[in-house]
């Protein structure tokens, strides 16, 4: 008898949290990292929200709630989607979860029979993949083009739908790449999905960053292409906006009651509910002028930093890099780098069981010999990634620690005495 059921095969996880200690073991070995990899705005909740925790937490707001999420934030949250998107919703419509994450994963064990295909974002945020073939659906990979800015085509996606195809995910702005979709491509897109799917197929649309965007421009939402609402979920959260990734509240805006109640059911079996004294002072984060401005500070500085870096990274010889228009990271490609590091070679050369891909051994030397922790292409889904050598950087730190940490990808990217001892040596699997 096996001690764990065979689906825990089948379930992947998000690498963001794997490299931790990694970065751990280098600094006690050799000292501060410079840490690029994170996920996460390097600022504090803004203080209004702070206090109103407090508040809450004064008043005693600690027991349980509504497993569907209290209604005063059901309500802000309603208004604030009607608001920005020219939708007509309802709180009865919208779910409130312990962050953006858990209705990824959700959604698949919601809608899909094994079999179902499922399309995701690739690059995309990691968990959209890892849940597929837990539930036994088929994962269909829509390959971002870095051609096009990270964006694909809508002749791409109209290929990838079959019969068969059940939810479609997408991410704008994007993670990893901060690609953003333009108006032209979400009505193309939608066009395509209408003519082709049934309408029982649900769309996904993670939003998480549609706050932070730059150049000016605003957050563009599938659901607000006509008939689009009727079957688009609209998931987004506090984590992002808010630099406020602990609270761990995020939530999903349903085409339907019906669905939301399923949603509710699983929560309640879960979790229960989301933590009531957060769940308010979102709803305060949401109603309080004083966000608008905090938020404008923190996308301007994240836009000065991008554009700094943006510049400073496709310096270096062997790297180039599209510029993204939200979110808070860069996608370089370093197809270069691993030309003039002989890395695919290198990479090939090793033991099967110490092969991963040549981004990921860079990711590995940059952390182990110069102290410097990136991620690798395929921790934004492994299907299809094969040849594809990028790296994400986090803009999430100091603008001096940022420069810092690009002079130490140069340094990495022209090191060959390094990488062969590093190769010889690969601590990083001693320590893994
Ligand atoms: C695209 C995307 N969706 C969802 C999430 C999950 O956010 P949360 O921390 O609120 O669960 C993240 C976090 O990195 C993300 O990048």
């Amino acid at each position: 008898m096996n001690l764990f059921a065979e689906r825990n095969t089948r379930i992947d996880t998000e690498n963001a949290f794997k490299v931790g200690p990694h970065i751990v073991h280098v600094e006690q070995k050799k000292g501060a990292v410079i840490k690029l990899n994170l996920g996460e705005p390097d600022f504090a909740v803004p203080e209004h929200i702070k206090g109103e925790i407090k508040r809450q937490l004064d008043l005693d707001n600690t027991h349980y709630c509504d497993p569907k999420g209290l209604l005063s934030l059901r309500k802000a949250i309603s208004n604030q989607i009607n608001e920005t998107r020219g939708l007509k919703t309802n709180p009865e419509k919208i779910v409130v979860f312990p962050g953006g994450k858990p209705s990824i994963g959700l959604s698949q064990q919601v809608y899909c029979e094994p079999g179902d295909e499922v399309i995701y974002p690739s690059p995309g945020f990691p968990i959209y993949e890892s849940f597929i073939r837990y539930v036994r659906a088929l994962p269909v990979p829509l390959h971002l083009e870095e051609s096009a800015n990270f964006t694909f085509s809508p002749e791409e996606l109209a290929n990838l739908i079959t019969p068969k195809t059940k939810l479609i995910y997408i991410n704008f702005p994007s993670n990893p790449t901060g690609g953003v979709a333009g108006q032209a491509l979400l009505e193309e897109t939608a066009r395509v999905i209408l003519e082709r799917s049934h309408p029982n197929v649900r769309i996904y649309s993670d939003e998480i960053y549609e706050n932070i965007i730059f150049d000016g421009h605003q957050h563009r939402s599938i659901s607000s292409v006509p008939a689009m609402s009727e079957n688009t979920i609209i998931a987004s959260g506090f984590s992002k906006t808010f630099a406020w990734t602990g609270g761990r509240i995020g939530y999903a805006v349903f085409p339907t009651v019906e669905e939301a109640d399923v949603f509710k059911t699983l929560n309640i079996n879960y979790f229960s509910c989301v933590p009531p004294y957060n769940q308010e002072a979102a709803r305060e984060a949401l109603e309080n002028p004083l966000s608008k401005q905090a938020v404008k500070k923190m996308v301007e500085t994240f836009e000065a930093r991008r554009n700094l870096i943006w510049q400073q990274i496709n310096d270096i010889p062997g790297i180039t890099c599209q510029k993204p228009g939200g979110a808070f990271y860069l996608f370089p490609n370093i197809s270069g780098v691993c030309e003039n590091l002989d890395l695919i070679e290198k990479h090939d050369r090793l033991p099967i069981e110490q092969q991963s891909s040549p981004a990921n051994l860079f990711q590995m030397f940059a952390l182990y010999e110069h102290q410097v922790a990136v991620m690798d292409r395929n921790s934004f889904g492994q299907i299809g990634a094969d040849g594809k050598h990028f790296l994400r950087l986090s803009i999430a730190a100091e603008q001096s620690v940022l420069e810092k940490g690009v002079l130490r990808l140069k340094e990495a990217s022209e090191d060959l005495s390094g990488l062969d001892k590093f190769l010889n040596e690969r601590p990083d699997l001693i320590s893994s």
